[in-house]
């Protein structure tokens, strides 16, 4: 059986209902020739946008010429009240300072440290999850706690069972609920010149979220000045001095940042654990391999992370089939010309790792799932040249690497307890609004190994 993959539109459709579609579903809102084209132009009355698939013009835009091409505007428009100016939404000087303060917290050698954090926060989901084994559980709810817990830790030493995480946590979902993040202003622009509004509740959610993390983040401060703060992300990063002005953080800039850890790294791992996990019942001799991995491993510190080959490589192989952030949006800042077609200054550039993902013309079995296709010719290619769960260059996801430890790890610390298993008749139907989730959450039956 091939993972669920959701229905393309048909070739033509009108502007109107291309956003009746989009409202409902990025994904089923574009067309199948988008999985073997190259490049593919979408003209409205306002705006113009491309959507890009050819790895060396993906490499152009993401790699060699970033400055060139700054995240859009236009998608940020539903975060501004919640992220203020966080490194997520800027450009040019004021992004490149953030990503030198922000950059050394999440080095190799400090992901070591994060390491037990992590650990504690797989034991934790684990001894949850004991309490539902025989009942179908919606397995996104739990891998968003866990990654929650997850973020917590790390950053500032607490559980998600603190008070002040678990409301930040809540009051989060409910943001997201009012505000779907990658809105439809993205793909089909308002001409600027449009008022943007946003609900009263959105925005006393957005400033309560942030009063929280300030509170956090103000404590923190005090602890730091007092030498008495624990060594985790959030003293990291506020202890780091900029190396070209040696200023650090403000409290203010600190929240900005705080909000986007814990949207950007919590939202994306959630849904890709929990797609492994439904992946993993889909393919039940591959969740029997990383049971038996996990079992071999003898000692539980951060050379563990690296034994977890056959783990990674199944996590891999989802954010392949279900990146979480399915497109990203540029803007041309001066007129291009790809694939001999002139680009305008001001156009949108979409690169859109769903469609580059499963590309027809670069993949073998672009929709199959197969973990092994990392050691082939095939996959070692792609995976250089086709493959971007986490954007590539120097705006890559600064929690790349934190990821790829995080997922492995919780997912084979959930399979060395527990088996799990599909659900007849509720296999999860995929569809992106911010990250890939499934319509109607992903169901799963859990049994003890
Ligand atoms: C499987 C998990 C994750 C995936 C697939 C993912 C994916 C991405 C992608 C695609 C971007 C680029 C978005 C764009 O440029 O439009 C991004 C940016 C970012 N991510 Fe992640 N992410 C994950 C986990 C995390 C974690 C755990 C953290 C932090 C703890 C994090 C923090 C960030 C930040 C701060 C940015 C903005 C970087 C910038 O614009 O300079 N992400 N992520």
């Amino acid at each position: 059986m091939i993972p669920p993959k959701p229905e393309a539109r048909g070739d033509k459709v009108s502007l109107r209902q291309y956003m009746r579609l989009f409202r409902q579903d990025i994904l089923s809102a574009q067309p199948a020739r988008l999985y073997r084209a190259w490049m593919a132009e979408f003209r409205t009355p306002f705006f113009r946008s491309y959507l890009i698939n050819q790895p060396d013009l993906v490499q152009t835009v993401l790699k060699d010429r970033p400055d060139d091409f700054p995240k859009s505007g236009r998608i940020s428009e539903g975060l501004r009240p919640l992220l203020g100016n966080s490194v997520f939404l800027t450009n040019g000087e004021v992004w490149k300072r953030q990503r030198r303060i922000i950059d050394p917290a999440f080095e190799g050698g400090r992901l070591r440290d994060t390491f037990g954090a992590m650990w504690a926060a797989s034991q934790a989901a684990v001894a949850r999850l004991d309490g539902q084994v025989g009942q179908a559980v919606e397995i996104e709810e739990v891998t968003s706690h866990a990654a929650a817990d997850v973020i917590f830790r790390t950053l500032f030493s607490i559980p998600i069972e603190h008070e002040v995480a678990a409301r930040v946590f809540t009051r989060f979902r409910e943001y997201q609920r009012e505000q779907p993040i990658l809105n439809i202003a993205a793909f089909i622009p308002l001409p600027r010149w449009f008022p943007r509004f946003f609900s009263r509740r959105t925005r006393e959610t957005a400033a309560e979220i942030r009063a929280l993390i300030t509170g956090l983040t103000a404590a923190r401060m005090d602890e730091i000045k007092a030498g008495t703060a624990p060594d985790d992300l959030a003293t990291k990063i506020m202890t780091t001095r900029d190396p070209q002005t040696g200023e650090t953080f403000s409290i203010n800039e600190m929240v900005d940042q705080v909000a986007i850890f814990f949207l950007a790294g919590h939202e994306t791992s959630a849904s890709a654990l929990a797609w492994t996990l439904y992946l993993m019942a889909l393919y039940p001799d591959w969740q029997e391999k990383v049971a038996a991995e996990a079992q071999a491993l003898d000692v539980y510190d951060f050379s563990a992370a690296s034994r977890l080959k056959i783990s990674r490589d199944v996590f891999r192989e989802t954010l392949r089939l279900y990146p979480p952030v399915p497109m990203m949006v540029r803007e041309a800042s001066c007129p291009e010309s790809f694939r001999d077609r002139q680009v305008p200054k001001g156009a949108q550039l979409v690169l859109s790792p769903w469609h580059l993902h499963r590309h027809e013309r670069l993949w073998e079995n672009p929709d199959g799932f197969d973990p092994d296709r990392w050691q082939t010719e095939n996959g070692k290619t792609c995976q250089r040249n086709a493959y971007i769960p986490f954007s590539a260059g120097p705006r890559v996801c600064t929690g790349a690497g934190f990821a790829m430890i995080e997922g492995p790890l919780i997912l084979s610390m959930i399979l060395l307890r527990f088996r799990v298993e599909r659900i007849a008749g509720r296999d999860p139907v995929p569809v992106a609004h911010l990250t890939v989730r499934s319509r109607d959450g992903i169901w799963l039956r859990l049994t003890h190994r």
